[in-house]
C-alpha cells in the first residue's frame, strides 16, 4: 500500500469541473472539427456518438471505479491501482502505460498551449492588423521555424514553451486546490468565450460572402457536419477516427482519470460525477466545437475551402485573418477570446497530466507535492524540447501517434478486460454503483461485458493491421484468395517498420528530397527512442516501488 495521502476533492463542483476540465481541451477545439470534416461530416456524427454510448461513456465508468478503487487502497497511479485490483506484476507493469502516456502526451500538447499563450500576446499587440491570409499564415510557418523566427522575439516558440511548462509546474505545485481553483476559473471562461464566439458563428449567415467567394455561407458548414449520412456506418476507416476522437476527447485510456478518481472520497458518488463530467466535455465539443472554425471559416472562405484546408494550423493560421474581418476592436476581443479559451481548455488538460506522475512518486518515494511538480516540469521539458526544436521534422507527429492515439488504445483495451474479466464484473458493477446519486442503466453491465471490449479489440486490431487503403472488404477478398493481407503504411504494424517512409525515400530522385525523408527517418527514431527510454524509466521506477515496499512490509511493525 502506497504512503497515505489524505488530499481529496475540496467540493463536487471542483471535482466536476476538473475531471470536464481534463477531458476539455484543444481536442475538442482543434481535433474534432477537423476529424469531423475529413470524415465525411455528417457521415462523422453518427459513428462518433455511438462510440460516445458503448466506449466512452463505460470506460468512464470504469476508470472513475478504478481510481476511487485503488485511491481507498492508498494508490493514486495507475501501476498500483491496476496491482490492487488484481495482484500481478503484469498489471503492475502494464499500469506504466497510465504515467507514461500523460508526459508523452504533455511533451507535445504543451507545446500547443504554449501557442495559445502568444497567440493572445500577439492579438493584444495587434501583430495580425493589416495582414493578408498568406502573412497570417505564414506568422505560423515562421513561428515553428525556430531557427528562422522573425516575430520580434528570439526563439518565441521555446520561449513560450517554458513559459507554459512553468506555469503548470506552478499551479501542480498547489495540489489538488490548484488544479481545482484552475479549473473552477478556466472552465466558465471558456464557456463564456465559446458561447460568444459560438454565437458569431451561428449569426454570420451568408454576410461574409465576397467578390472572391461570392457563395460563401456559415450555414453550408453547420449543414455538412449536422446532415446525418447513413452510408458511413459500413465504412470502417470512419468508425477508427470516430473512436480515436472519443478516446481523445474523453482522455480515457490515459490514466488522469484514474488519478483524479483516486482522491474522491471512498463513499463518494461516481456514477453521476462520470455522467456529468462526459456529457460537459460533449456538450462543448459537439456544440461549441462544431460552431467556431467551421462555420467562420466557411462563412468567409466557403465550404469547399474548409474541405480542403481542414487541418490542425486552420486555427492558427486562419482565425486571426477572419477576426481581423470584425473591426480592430472586435478582432482583439476575438483573438483573446478564441486564443483563450484554447489555453484554458489546454492547461486544465494538461494539469490532469501532471497528476499520475506526482501522485505515484508521493506515494511510493514521499516526494513532496513541490518536487512531484518540479520534476514533472523537467520530464516533460526534456522529453518536449526536441517536439519544439524538430517539430518540422516530424517528432511531434511521432509523440501524437504513439503516445496520443496508439497507447490510449491498448491501455483501454486492457483494462476493460481486466476490469470485467479478471477483476470480474459483479465486483465491478458494485464498485460503479456504490455510493451513486443515479441509477445506471443495467444495460451497461452488458455493454462494459461484451460489448466495449469487442468493439475495443476490434479497435486495436483494426489499427494494427489496418488493410491497404483502408478497404477491408478487398482486403478479405485478398486473403481469401491466398494473396495475403495487404497492410496499409499507416497500420502499426507498418509504422513500427517505417515503411511508407523507407518506400519513399527509393521512390525520391532528387537529392533534397532523398536528405529530407532521411531526416524525418533519424528525427522518427529519435522520437521513438525518447518516448521507448521514458517508458523503460517509469518502469525502472514501478521496479524500486515494489523494491521499497518489500523493505517496509518486511521490517518490524
Ligand atoms: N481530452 C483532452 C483533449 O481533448 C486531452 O484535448
Amino acid at each position: 500500500m502506497g504512503i497515505a495521502q489524505k488530499e481529496s476533492w475540496g467540493t463536487r463542483v471542483g471535482l466536476i469541473l476538473a475531471m470536464a476540465g481534463n477531458a476539455v481541451g484543444l481536442g475538442n477545439f482543434l481535433r474534432f472539427p477537423v476529424q469531423a470534416v475529413n470524415n465525411g461530416g455528417g457521415a462523422f456524427i453518427i459513428p462518433y456518438l455511438v462510440c460516445f454510448l458503448l466506449m466512452g461513456i463505460p470506460l468512464l465508468w470504469i476508470e472513475w471505479s478504478m481510481g476511487r478503487f485503488g485511491g481507498k487502497r492508498g494508490n493514486h497511479s495507475t501501476p498500483y491501482i491496476l496491482d490492487t485490483m488484481h495482484r500481478s506484476n503484469f498489471w503492475k507493469y502494464f499500469g506504466v502505460f497510465g504515467i507514461f502516456t500523460n508526459i508523452g502526451v504533455a511533451a507535445y500538447y504543451c507545446y500547443i498551449e504554449s501557442w495559445t499563450m502568444s497567440y493572445v500576446f500577439h492579438s493584444v499587440a495587434g501583430t495580425f492588423r493589416g495582414l493578408t491570409q498568406g502573412e497570417v499564415a505564414d506568422f505560423f510557418v515562421k513561428y515553428v521555424d525556430i531557427g528562422s523566427s522573425t516575430t520580434g522575439i528570439p526563439f518565441e516558440a521555446v520561449v513560450f514553451y517554458i513559459l507554459c511548462l512553468a506555469l503548470n509546474t506552478f499551479i501542480l505545485s498547489r495540489g489538488l486546490k490548484g488544479v481545482e481553483r484552475a479549473a473552477k476559473v478556466g472552465m466558465p471562461l471558456l464557456i463564456l468565450f465559446g458561447v460568444f464566439l459560438a454565437v458569431r458563428g451561428l449569426t454570420l449567415g451568408t454576410s461574409g460572402a465576397s467578390a472572391e467567394v461570392p457563395g460563401a455561407s456559415a450555414w453550408d458548414g453547420l449543414n455538412f457536419l449536422w446532415t446525418p449520412q447513413f452510408s458511413s456506418l459500413s465504412d470502417p476507416r470512419v468508425w477508427f477516427a470516430a473512436a480515436g476522437q472519443i478516446f481523445f476527447t474523453l482522455s480515457v485510456g490515459m490514466g488522469t482519470i484514474h488519478c483524479y478518481a483516486a482522491y474522491v472520497r471512498s463513499k463518494d458518488d461516481i456514477a453521476l460525477n462520470a455522467v456529468s463530467a462526459g456529457f460537459m466535455n460533449e456538450f462543448v465539443e459537439v456544440v461549441l466545437g462544431s460552431s467556431i472554425v467551421i462555420p467562420i471559416a466557411a462563412g468567409y472562405l466557403g465550404l469547399d475551402w474548409v474541405k480542403e484546408n481542414a487541418g490542425f494550423g486552420m486555427a492558427f493560421q486562419t482565425m486571426p485573418f477572419l477576426f481581423e474581418k470584425w473591426g480592430p476592436l472586435l478582432a482583439t476581443f476575438a483573438g483573446v477570446m478564441w486564443f483563450g479559451l484554447l489555453f484554458f481548455a489546454g492547461i486544465t488538460s494538461s494539469l490532469a497530466m501532471g497528476t499520475p506522475w506526482m501522485g505515484f512518486m508521493r506515494d511510493e518515494f514521499g516526494w513532496s507535492r513541490n518536487k512531484g511538480a518540479l520534476s514533472f516540469g523537467l520530464f516533460v521539458l526534456v522529453l518536449g524540447l526536441p517536439t519544439v526544436l524538430f517539430f518540422q521534422q516530424g517528432v511531434f507527429d511521432e509523440y501524437d501517434y504513439w503516445a496520443g492515439t496508439v497507447s490510449l488504445v491498448v491501455f483501454a483495451m486492457a483494462e476493460v478486460i481486466l476490469f470485467s474479466w479478471i477483476f470480474g464484473m459483479d465486483k465491478g458493477w458494485r464498485e460503479i454503483n456504490d455510493g451513486a446519486d443515479l441509477r445506471v442503466p443495467r444495460i451497461y453491465r452488458f455493454i462494459i461485458r461484451y460489448i466495449t471490449p469487442v468493439m475495443l479489440i476490434l479497435v486495436f486490431l483494426g489499427s494494427l493491421l489496418t488493410p491497404e487503403g483502408n478497404n477491408w472488404s478487398a482486403a478479405f477478398a485478398s486473403l481469401f484468395s491466398g494473396e495475403g493481407w495487404p497492410l496499409d503504411n499507416g497500420s502499426i504494424v507498418r509504422q513500427i517498420a517505417n515503411t511508407g517512409l523507407h518506400e519513399r525515400i527509393a521512390q525520391a530522385t532528387e537529392a533534397a528530397d532523398i536528405k529530407a525523408l532521411k531526416d524525418r527517418l533519424f528525427y522518427t527514431n529519435l522520437a521513438r527512442t525518447l518516448l521507448t527510454l521514458s517508458f523503460l524509466f517509469i518502469a525502472v521506477l514501478v521496479y524500486l516501488s515494489g523494491v521499497r515496499r518489500l523493505k517496509a512490509q518486511s521490517k518490524p511493525a
